[in-house]
């Protein structure tokens, strides 16, 4: 190996993103985060990921802040570290389809405010529902990333990720990540699928994966000398369980090869010693919990994420059958290949998990079907690889006629309605708010009533229903 050409691995460190959001329901705050930043920023990371997925929507209704005001601080702290965020494709961060002014708006404006790098993801892998996000992000000089949600099943061959990425390539996209969010994907495995993805295009090739099946780090070493560019790792403690692998552990494996990242493990340290009390805090108030730390080998036998896995029980625990946990595990998979074998990550991880909740408990399957379920199985979410079960679209749609256009085709201009409407007249203080109130309406809105009474004279009354509607 000391013979070969040198090729640095390259880091993007996801501590104030992807770590918290699957460790600590997304509650890092950015009081939380400010302190550590101009160490970080020393680093020498390719990129920190620290917006969007889930980090938005627990922004407005757990901690009462503003997103974008966090990306402005993240943004004055980082000054020589690209700030990166994940995108839901027409989702953008919510779960339904926007129009493409809404899109490309919120691109525009989370690159105006300090994202270098655009992660983009379909839960579908539907490419068509990425195609306005990428060229949104390159018209405002962002780096478009396309990621993969990888998943098992018949239809997902070698073949089908190569020509998926020379896709990706011909679409004008700057690089590919590979998204396992349930880390299904397995060391040897992960030889072939980034040699795959390396035949079908030429672009530089990001893998990111959870520690859930207990696989994730020797799956990094086995992409990385595949030929993987950049892997996506979490301080150590934020690292592991439904996490990244740490970054320092990774930083090692690497060191005197020629993958050596070249950063500094004295100054990881220093990193990993202001998170530490955040974890041990986080474990005594159960904030973070055992459970999600260890090796969960479910997530291989049933191809269900983490955190699917953990919504599940609490959704059979409020319905009090618990005793049915087995039996909708096995559904699953099931639902999964009636809806055209998708990926399972937000928000098709949901209306699969929760139609199969429903399933099991009705005992008698597609009794009853969730809206979200009949919009999939109507074709507003995209194409799935696979044809839906004919049999159960009938039952959810009837004989309307599924769309097989890209779904945002049908969806008119949104964007000046939103700007109309009498809450965003009322209560908005930035251009952004429009898009906060766009994807969380109701959400946006208690956080436009929240802001309003700090800054105004508060109403003790008005003050206590806030607080007990946020429970951080
Ligand atoms: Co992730």
């Amino acid at each position: 190996m000391a013979e070969q050409v040198k090729k640095p691995l390259k880091i993007t460190e996801t501590v104030l993103r992807d770590a918290h959001q699957s460790l600590i329901a997304t509650r890092m705050t950015t009081e939380q985060m400010l302190p550590i930043i101009d160490k970080m920023d020393k680093v020498g990371y390719h990129s920190v990921e620290c917006w969007g997925g889930a980090t938005f929507d627990a922004s407005l209704r757990f901690l009462k802040e503003d997103p974008w005001e966090r990306l402005r601080k993240l943004k004055d702290g980082f000054k020589n570290t690209k700030l990166q965020m994940l995108f839901r494709g027409q989702n953008i961060l919510g779960y339904n389809h926007y129009s493409d002014d809404v899109v490309e708006y919120f691109v525009q404006k989370s690159i105006a405010n300090g994202i270098d790098i655009i992660r983009i993801f379909d839960c579908f892998n539907d490419l068509r529902n990425l195609k306005t996000a990428v060229s949104a992000a390159k018209k405002e000089k962002g780096h478009a990333q396309i990621a993969l949600s990888y998943t098992l099943g018949d239809a997902y061959t070698l073949d089908y990720w190569k020509e998926t990425a020379k896709k990706i390539e011909d679409m004008g996209a700057d690089s590919i990540c590979i998204k396992d969010m349930a880390g299904l994907l397995v060391p040897y495995k992960a030889t072939e699928l980034v040699q795959a993805l390396k035949d079908g295009s030429s672009l530089p090739i990001q893998m990111h994966t959870h520690y859930t099946s207990g696989v994730a780090s020797m799956t990094y070493l086995k992409a990385v000398e595949a030929g993987a560019d950049v892997i996506d790792t979490a301080m150590s403690p934020f690292s592991m369980g439904t996490s990244q692998p740490a970054t320092e552990v990774m930083v090692e494996t690497f060191k005197g090869t020629c993958y050596d990242t070249g950063l500094d493990q004295n100054l990881l340290a220093e990193i990993a010693n202001y998170f530490q009390p955040m974890r041990e805090e986080a474990l005594k108030s159960g904030l973070m919990n055992t459970k999600v730390l260890g090796v969960n080998i479910k997530t291989l036998l049933y191809q269900v994420p983490g955190g699917m896995l953990s919504n599940l029980v609490s959704q059979l625990k409020e319905a009090g059958a618990e005793d049915k946990y087995q039996a909708v595990l096995e559904e699953i998979p099931r639902v999964r290949k009636d809806y055209g074998e998708p990926p399972l990550v937000t928000p098709s991880s949901q209306i699969v998990g929760t139609q199969a909740v429903l399933n099991v408990l009705q005992g008698e399957r597609y009794k009853m079907i969730t809206k979200e379920s009949k919009k999939v199985l109507a074709g507003e979410f995209g194409q799935t690889v696979k044809p839906f079960n004919k049999e159960v679209q009938k039952k959810a749609i009837g004989d309307t006629k599924p769309i097989t256009c890209r779904p945002a085709d049908n969806i008119k201009p949104q964007l000046e309605n939103f700007k109309k409407d009498p809450v965003v007249q009322q209560y908005a203080k930035q251009e952004e708010d429009v898009l906060s109130y766009a994807l969380f309406p109701a959400v946006a809105t208690e956080f436009f009533k929240y802001r309003e009474a700090q800054t105004t004279k508060v109403d003790p009354k008005v003050a206590d229903t806030q607080n007990k509607a946020y429970p951080v």
